[in-house]
C-alpha cells in the first residue's frame, strides 16, 4: 500500500510539467495537532502540482512568529511565502515596498467577484493593488465547553455565558476548572473581546474598537466588560497551561469546562475525533450575540528578484484560493472558506453555525487587526497579560485601557 502511494507520487511529480516545478519556503505558525493537519492540505496540494513545499513551521503562537518572519524579510532573507492575519499586520511591509503584486492573479481568477466578504479582500488591497491571498475566515468569538464536564458536574451544558458563569461552582465542587485559559496576552485579549460584545454588545464593541470612542471606553457599558472579565479571571485561576491548545485539551479531556478561544480549537476536537454537538458544544458570541468577526489567514509574498520564484508565488496565490483547496484545508482547519461557491456540506455542527451567521449577513465583523494598528494591537495584548496574570482591579485595567484607545492608531 505505502508503495504503491509512493510510485503514484512518483508519477504525478514526472508527469507534472518540468518548467513550473517549483520550491518555494513557507513560513507559518501552524504547530498544534489540528493546525497540522490543516497545513498538510496546503503542501499536499501544492506537491500534486509537481512542486515542492519548503516547510517552515514556527512553534509558538503568531504573537512569536510574526516578528520572526517580519524580521527576515526586512531583513533580506525572505521566505517564499507566509502566512499573517488579516488586516494590517503587513502594512508596513507593503509601503515598503516588500511584498510582490497579486493584482493580476486577483484579476484572472476574479477575486473582487468571487471572495466573501469583500473586507477579506479589501484587507489585501493597498492604494488599488492586492498584496495577499484570502485563505480563510477564523473568528475568535466563541465558547467551547466540554459535555463530559458538565456531565460529571451534575448540571446542563450552559447555552450562554450567564449560564456558564452560574454553572462554576458547580464545576469547582467536582473538582474542576471552569474556564481554561493560555497564560497568553492574545489568548487574554480574545477573551477580553469576546466578553465585550457578550456583555456590551456589537455597537459598543463598534465604538471603541472601530470609531476610538472615548466616552463608550470610559462609559458604563465598558465598566461591566472589565468586571466580568475580572470575574471570569477567578474562573480561570487555576489554569496554568500557556499554549492555546493545551487549554484546549483541557476541555476535551473534561477537565475544564469552557474554553473561550477562536474556532482553530475546531480542529484540536477534530483531531481527537469528538464530535460536535455530542462530545463538545460551540457557542458564537458566548451564545448572547451571535457574530463572527472576519479575521483568519492570508498568504503573503515577499518580493525576491528571480522571474522563476515569482511565477511560482503567483501560482501558489492562485492555488490557495481555488475551489479544491478551500474546501479540504477549510474542512481540516475549523474555519470558513474565502468564497461561497463551495459545497461545505460536510462541515460539522459548529462550522454550521459560522457558516450561517456568514450568510445571514448580519452580525459580521471586522477583525482586532483590521481595527486597530499591530502596535495598538500589541499594547491591549500586553494590559490583558497582566490583568489575567495579577490582581488589577476592574476600575484600573479599564482606565489604562482608555489611554490605550485615546492614543490609538
Ligand atoms: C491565529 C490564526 C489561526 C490559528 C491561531 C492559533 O492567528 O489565524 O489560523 O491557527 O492563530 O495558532
Amino acid at each position: 500500500m505505502k508503495l504503491s502511494t509512493k510510485l503514484l507520487a512518483a508519477t504525478a511529480m514526472v508527469a507534472a510539467p518540468a518548467v513550473h516545478a517549483a520550491e518555494l519556503e513557507v513560513t507559518h505558525w501552524w504547530t498544534s495537532g489540528g493546525e497540522a493537519a490543516a497545513v498538510s492540505k496546503l503542501a499536499e496540494a501544492w506537491e500534486a502540482a509537481g512542486n515542492t513545499w519548503i516547510d517552515g513551521a514556527i512553534a509558538g503562537s503568531g504573537g512569536t512568529a510574526r516578528p520572526i518572519i517580519i524580521s527576515r524579510i526586512i531583513g533580506g532573507d525572505p521566505m517564499a511565502a507566509t502566512q499573517l492575519n488579516h488586516g494590517r499586520q503587513a502594512e508596513e511591509l507593503i509601503e515598503a515596498g516588500l511584498l510582490t503584486d497579486l493584482t493580476e492573479v486577483a484579476e484572472a481568477n476574479n477575486w473582487a467577484d468571487l471572495i466573501n466578504p469583500p473586507s477579506l479582500l479589501d484587507a489585501c488591497t493597498f492604494e488599488g493593488r492586492v498584496y495577499c491571498a484570502p485563505l480563510n475566515i477564523h473568528s475568535a468569538q466563541w465558547l467551547w465547553l466540554s459535555h463530559d464536564a458538565f456531565e460529571t458536574a451534575g448540571v446542563d451544558v450552559p447555552a450562554d455565558w450567564n449560564e456558564f458563569v452560574a454553572a462554576a461552582p458547580a464545576l469547582e465542587e467536582a473538582g474542576l476548572l471552569p474556564l481554561a485559559m493560555g497564560q497568553q496576552g492574545w489568548q487574554q485579549n480574545i477573551a477580553f473581546g469576546t466578553i465585550t460584545i457578550g456583555i456590551a454588545g456589537v455597537d459598543n464593541w463598534l465604538a471603541v474598537n472601530r470609531d476610538k470612542n472615548i466616552e463608550v471606553a470610559e462609559g458604563p457599558a465598558y465598566t461591566a466588560v472589565f468586571e466580568a472579565v475580572e470575574a471570569a479571571r477567578a474562573l480561570a485561576a487555576d489554569s496554568s497551561v500557556q499554549d492555546w491548545n493545551l487549554a484546549t485539551n483541557l476541555v476535551i479531556t473534561g477537565q475544564a469546562g469552557g474554553q473561550i478561544m477562536g474556532d482553530w480549537a475546531q480542529g484540536e476536537f477534530q483531531v481527537a475525533e469528538q464530535v460536535a454537538g455530542e462530545d463538545y458544544s460551540c457557542l458564537p458570541g458566548l451564545g448572547l450575540n451571535a457574530v463572527l468577526d472576519t479575521g483568519g489567514d492570508a498568504f503573503y509574498f515577499p518580493v525576491i528578484d528571480d522571474e522563476e520564484t515569482r511565477a511560482a508565488q503567483l501560482e501558489m496565490a492562485a492555488m490557495l484560493v481555488s475551489p479544491e483547496v478551500q474546501v479540504d484545508f477549510n474542512l481540516a482547519k475549523g474555519s470558513l472558506p474565502v468564497r461561497g461557491d463551495v459545497d461545505l456540506s460536510a462541515a460539522n455542527d459548529c462550522m454550521q453555525k459560522g457558516l450561517a451567521i456568514l450568510a445571514s449577513g448580519e452580525g459580521i465583523l471586522p477583525s482586532g487587526d483590521m481595527n486597530l494598528s499591530a502596535d495598538t494591537q500589541t499594547q491591549v495584548e500586553d494590559l490583558m497579560a497582566e490583568f489575567w496574570s495579577s490582581d488589577l482591579s476592574a476600575a484600573d485595567a479599564q482606565a489604562r485601557y482608555v489611554d490605550i484607545i485615546r492614543s490609538a492608531d
